[in-house]
Formats: C-alpha cells, sequence, structure tokens
C-alpha cells in the first residue's frame, strides 16, 4: 500500500471535519481507480478508523483510534524536521534500544521511536520506567545537533523546556520542572527523561532524547508504590488528552529549542528553565552515588550544573543526583 495515498486520505478525512469526502477527487489526484481508494478505505478501518460513506457524495471520518501512530501524529505535525520519520510500534522492550540501532543506522535527525507499550522501559539510574499500554507517551528521539560532547547533558534542559511547554500548551496546566529534567504537577511526576549519548571524542553523532509522558492514566492504573508520587494529565485535568496532538506539539517545541541552543547558545534556555523550575530558591536535599548534601538551589550554571549554597556558606555545582526538596 502506497502511504502517501493514505495519509493524504486521512488528511482530508480529518480537515473535512465529518463532511463528506469525494473518493472520486483522490482517485483522480492520484491517477488511481476508485476501487483503489475504496481498498485503503477498507485498510484504514482495519487501523481503526471509523469511517462512513455517503452514496455520491464520498467517505466522512466519524472515529480515530486512540493510537500514536505516524498517520495520527502527521495530522498535527508542524516541525518541519523532528517527526519526520516515525517508527511505531505496538509493543516493544524500550523504545531507548530501537532508538540506538536506527541511530547507529544512521537515522537522520529528528527521528522518532513510539510504541504503546514498553515492556522493559527504562528510567534513569536504571530504575524501571512503568509503561502501561496507550496510557502515555513512551518516545524516543534521535537528535542530531551540532554540539560538543561537553554541551551534550544540556540537552535534557532543552527536552524539558520543550515537553513543559508542550504540555502548558495543550491543557492549560502550569507544571515545573525538577531539577535535572523530572517535570511535575502538584509536586508529583508527570514526565521523566532519560538522555543518552553516542559520541566520537570530539563529536556528538546522537542524542538519544527518551521522553516519557504520563497521559491518560488513572490513579488504578499506577502500580501501588507510584500512586503517591506520580500523576497524570487525565487525573490533573479531569479530562482525557490527546496524545498524537501531545506529541505533535512536544516535537515542534523539541525542534525549536534545540535550534535556539544551536544558534544562540544555553542563555535563552538556562532563562526558561529557570522560569519552569521549582527547585530554584529552595532548600534542597541531593543524594549522590556516594554522597548527601544540604543547601539551597541558587541557579544553574551554563553547562547546566546546579548549583547549591551551602551552609557554610560555599558554592557546590553538582551534574548529577536524586533531588529532595525541603517543604
Ligand atoms: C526517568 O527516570 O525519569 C526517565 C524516564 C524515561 C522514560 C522514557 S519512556 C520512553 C523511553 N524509553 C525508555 O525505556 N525510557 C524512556
Amino acid at each position: 500500500m502506497n502511504l502517501i495515498v493514505k495519509t493524504e486520505l486521512l488528511k482530508r478525512l480529518f480537515e473535512a471535519n465529518g463532511q463528506p469526502v469525494s473518493g472520486q477527487e483522490i482517485a483522480d489526484q492520484f491517477q488511481l481507480s476508485r476501487t483503489a481508494i475504496w481498498k485503503y478505505i477498507k485498510e484504514l478501518e482495519q487501523d481503526g478508523y471509523e469511517i462512513g460513506t455517503i452514496r455520491k457524495k464520498g467517505y466522512y471520518l466519524i472515529a480515530t483510534p486512540d493510537k500514536v501512530n505516524a498517520a495520527n501524529i502527521k495530522k498535527y505535525l508542524k516541525a518541519t524536521k523532528y517527526g519526520q520519520q516515525i517508527h511505531y510500534f505496538e509493543t516493544c522492550e524500550s523504545t531507548q534500544l530501537i532508538a540506538h540501532d536506527e541511530a547507529q543506522n544512521d537515522a537522520p535527525d529528528g527521528t522518532v521511536v513510539i510504541s504503546e507499550e514498553q515492556t522493559s522501559g527504562k528510567g534513569r539510574m536504571s530504575r524501571p520506567w512503568d509503561s502501561a499500554v496507550s496510557k502515555g507517551i513512551w518516545m524516543s528521539v534521535i537528535v542530531r545537533p551540532s554540539l560538543t560532547p561537553q554541551q551534550a547533558p544540556q540537552m535534557t534542559l532543552v527536552a524539558a523546556v520543550a515537553v513543559t511547554r508542550a504540555i502548558q500548551d495543550i491543557t492549560g496546566i502550569h507544571p515545573n520542572i525538577k531539577w535535572p529534567n523530572d517535570i511535575l504537577i502538584n509536586g508529583k511526576k508527570v514526565v521523566g527523561i532519560l538522555t543518552e549519548l553516542l559520541a566520537d571524542p570530539d563529536r556528538v553523532k546522537a542524542i538519544i532524547l527518551g521522553i516519557g509522558i504520563n497521559v491518560n492514566q488513572e490513579a488504578v492504573n499506577f502500580p501501588p508504590e507510584l500512586q503517591t508520587i506520580a500523576t497524570s494529565l487525565n487525573i490533573e485535568t479531569g479530562n482525557q488528552v490527546d496524545r498524537a496532538k501531545l506529541m505533535a506539539k512536544t516535537l515542534e517545541y523539541l525542534q525549536h529549542y534545540t535550534e535556539l541552543y544551536e544558534k544562540d547558545g544555553f542563555t535563552p534556555i538556562k532563562l526558561l528553565w529557570e522560569s519552569y523550575s521549582d527547585t530554584i530558591g529552595k532548600r534542597v536535599r541531593a543524594v549522590m552515588l556516594n554522597e548527601t548534601i544540604n543547601g539551597t538551589a541558587i541557579g544553574i550554571t551554563s553547562d547546566g550544573m546546579l548549583e547549591l549554597k551551602l551552609n557554610d556558606g560555599s558554592i557546590r555545582g553538582i551534574y548529577s543526583a536524586d533531588i529532595e526538596i525541603h517543604k
């Protein structure tokens, strides 16, 4: 089946907003028979689209499946580079693993791997990431910015700003970022970001941004140990959120802020990140591998380190830690 015809057909059905779309017109445009168009319609129905027919008028869209597949995303996608290649899975172990293979095989900048479910989702510090079927956005984006390996960790903060902005646009909610890259609503985690790097000593080959967004879970969909610390956009807004729309917006902002970072450096990203942060100005405990320290978070440095002012007045920069914010 020709994906271009199928995508165009779907786009027309969406744009018609429930009104009929002429099969003949599309057949003429692609120099196909009406029967060929009918076969595409049948295929869309098999993908879960509900499509009606009005004699002599054409086909109209009744309902779309709740899937984050390429066709659903592309109907909202404004990004010109990110999301042009989408590898969609119903289930997989972890989108990060597939994205690593794709990145090694020269997948272009902005390639996305997305799955309805992950059976072995990866979180930071080798923790598992709970990825309930069709309830969230479990995606890995392969980005190839022109950055040095030293500049790569800041891409985590770029991604956090992009996702926060997208959530704000789509739901009207104002989430907070907890350093470095947890996105919280009312103190509970709604997004996690895992940044992995493929690099030569002097050059970034690819950054794999693993983004997990809890979208449509209800409290019971989280395992008991997460129920007090995790939330979803559905729980916070009381509404189901269109995952494809949110994903398209996230890719749009991700491309925008990555380009801004490449062009103007880290300062604009740092300012945005600080405006969304709930860490700066707070007393925090930073739990690191070999040490735990307490202090006041005073800002992030131009390379994305969190700066803490300790009780003795000294300043400590930290690269990686679990942060607990004192109430
Ligand atoms: C964290 O610990 O906060 C990071 C969680 C990252 C989860 C995402 S879901 C998509 C991608 N695939 C994975 O296996 N992990 C990341």
